[in-house]
């Protein structure tokens, strides 16, 4: 067992090129949404000084230039009004700044590394940022069970780093690894490029420690894969966005590193054709199949021109990217090359390129893991990350863009077919509430209609939180209201979130 408490330097949001259209604030949320403030306290000086005494002058931001980057979200489409950011470091400073935001019914916004997509990060008045970038030392990691022991606002990227250094891995990766926390990934029960393999994080988390908004600590850090002892009250922070409670520490199971790692990415001629491919890796390559990606010819195009970047094949109305994890790299290279050959004489790959070398592997997932914001530097970027049974997948995509017509400058769809997830970005010159009002509730009734989700992997959020009941049952969504008003009756956990709004 590795004791020792490693420290994470906390890195600025790391997505090198990242550029959006308009260089100006965005509009804030409560008037893009036309939205009242709830009843909650205002923040006084005399708080400002209670926060000072447990956290000291540095970790309590009150000055306009240093709190803005933290009322704006990664997608620039949310704004609120905080005046305060706080940035505890133990678990023992989160509680004693709930226990007095609850005393004095002061609104707390948690934030992680602020790359979530559906606005839940940010304030949307003037609630309190509770920043748990500080919060990032790893605590343990078990040598032969893989169990790791991390404070919630370790960098994914930087745990990843540190499992490998031990033949680890971290059982998620997604294209925000680099800024995003465990925490955050938690608290948003986040998917992934490799969730087809390693399964979702209610499997590999098994212990947290979060505190309720009355401050109380509950610790369920346990690290055991198997405990059936009374009701799974981890499960309940999973996905539930900051609103039922701050996670603070985490324990989370961890894959062997695989000894091999092999990458196919391909040009396939339709989408029946991607899941006649589909069905013919699952077949093929059976426990080594890590990955199975797609994206359309304009989402590959839009990354390619915007970032500058080569596509290591020609132009196809479909990609796929397929990755293995084994552990034997003559074998599991020849098993992917011979699929290649096969799928090519079957002519459901129409081109294709093998990496096993570390530099093109990067290369080629870098292209996959710059599609979300490669949109962004073209204008006002409307996202949508829905399940849908797989012959419907791609049904969306083709409809939008038949709906927008030549208002969109681009509607494109990718993500992870392997789950029945597909994201689907609309991007037009800029906002406007009739392309809005036409895209929604719209989309959410036809994902309805075909039996999806309307949020397969980046949660509710702010700019979701109405149209919930497409994909919840009153008698789910009742149960929901009845657990926030049990473990946060005052509402000051991310009011505004996750919840519809009460008519
Ligand atoms: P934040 O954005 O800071 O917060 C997200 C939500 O969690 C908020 O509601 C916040 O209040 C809450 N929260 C954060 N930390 C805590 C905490 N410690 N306790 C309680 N609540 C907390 N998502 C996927 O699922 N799959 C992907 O493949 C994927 N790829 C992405 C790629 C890019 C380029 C980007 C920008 C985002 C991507 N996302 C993806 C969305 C996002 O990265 C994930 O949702 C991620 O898990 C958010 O982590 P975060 O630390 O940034 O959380
Ligand atoms: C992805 O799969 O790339 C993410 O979920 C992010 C996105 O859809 O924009
Ligand atoms: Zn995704």
């Amino acid at each position: 067992m590795l004791n020792a408490v490693v420290k994470f330097v906390t890195k600025p949001l790391g997505f090198a090129q990242l550029r959006y259209a308009s260089q100006g604030l965005p509009q804030l949320s409560s008037e893009k949404y036309n939205m009242s403030r709830k009843s909650f306290g205002s923040v006084e000086s005399s708080d400002v000084n209670f926060f000072k005494s447990i956290l000291g002058d540095d970790r309590v931001l009150t000055d306009e230039g240093d709190v803005q980057p933290y009322n704006v979200d990664w997608l620039q489409h949310c704004r609120g009004q905080s005046k305060v950011v706080l940035k505890p470091k133990t678990t023992q400073e989160v509680s004693k700044i709930l226990s007095y935001c609850n005393q004095k019914k002061l609104a707390v916004c948690p934030q992680g590394g602020n790359t979530g997509l559906v606005g839940g990060s940010v304030p949307v008045f003037d609630e309190i940022v509770l920043h748990l970038g500080l919060m990032n030392k790893v605590l343990s990691l078990d040598e032969i069970s893989g169990v790791l022991l991390c404070e919630s606002g370790c960098i994914l990227e930087n745990l990843d780093s540190h499992a490998r250094e031990h033949n680890f891995i971290m059982p998620l990766d997604l294209g925000a690894k680099g800024s995003c926390h465990i925490g955050g990934n938690v608290s948003t029960n986040a998917g992934g490029l490799r969730l087809l393999r390693y399964g979702n994080l209610h499997g590999s988390l098994l212990g947290i420690e979060a505190v309720k908004a009355d401050g109380t600590i509950i610790d369920c850090l346990g690290t055991l894969k198997k405990d059936n002892t009374g009701y799974h009250l981890k499960h309940l922070f999973v996905g539930s966005e900051g609103t039922l409670g701050v996670v603070t520490k985490v324990a989370i199971h961890c894959p062997i590193m695989p000894k091999a790692v092999t990458l196919g990415y391909f040009g396939v001629e339709s989408f029946e054709n991607v899941l006649r491919l589909l069905k013919a890796a699952k077949l093929s390559l059976g426990e080594i199949l890590s990955a199975f990606e797609m994206a359309d010819f304009d989402a590959i195009t839009t990354t390619t021109k915007n970032f500058k970047i080569s596509n290591p094949i020609s132009d196809y109305p479909f990609y796929v990217l397929i990755e293995t994890h084994g552990s034997h790299e003559g074998h599991d290279s020849e098993k992917l090359n011979q699929f290649l050959e096969e799928q090519m004489a079957s002519g459901l790959i129409l081109d294709g390129t093998i990496a096993s070398e570390p530099a093109k592997i990067q290369s080629i997932w870098g292209l996959r893991e710059s599609i979300p914001s490669a949109g962004l530097r073209d204008g006002y970027v409307f996202k949508y990350d829905v399940s849908l049974p797989l012959q419907h997948f791609y049904r969306l995509v083709p409809q939008l863009r038949a709906k927008l017509g030549d208002r969109a400058s681009v509607v494109y769809g990718y993500g992870h077919v392997g789950d029945g997830n597909i994201h689907i970005n609309l991007t037009v010159p800029e906002y406007t509430k009739e392309i809005h009002s036409e895209l929604e509730p719209y989309i959410f009734e036809e994902v309805s209609k075909l039996k999806g989700s309307i949020s397969a992997e980046h949660g509710i959020g702010f700019s979701k939180r109405n149209y919930v009941q497409y994909s919840k049952d009153q008698s789910a969504l009742h149960l929901m209201r009845e657990l926030k008003q049990l473990m946060d009756p005052n509402g000051i956990l991310n009011p505004y979130k996750v919840l519809p709004e009460v008519k």
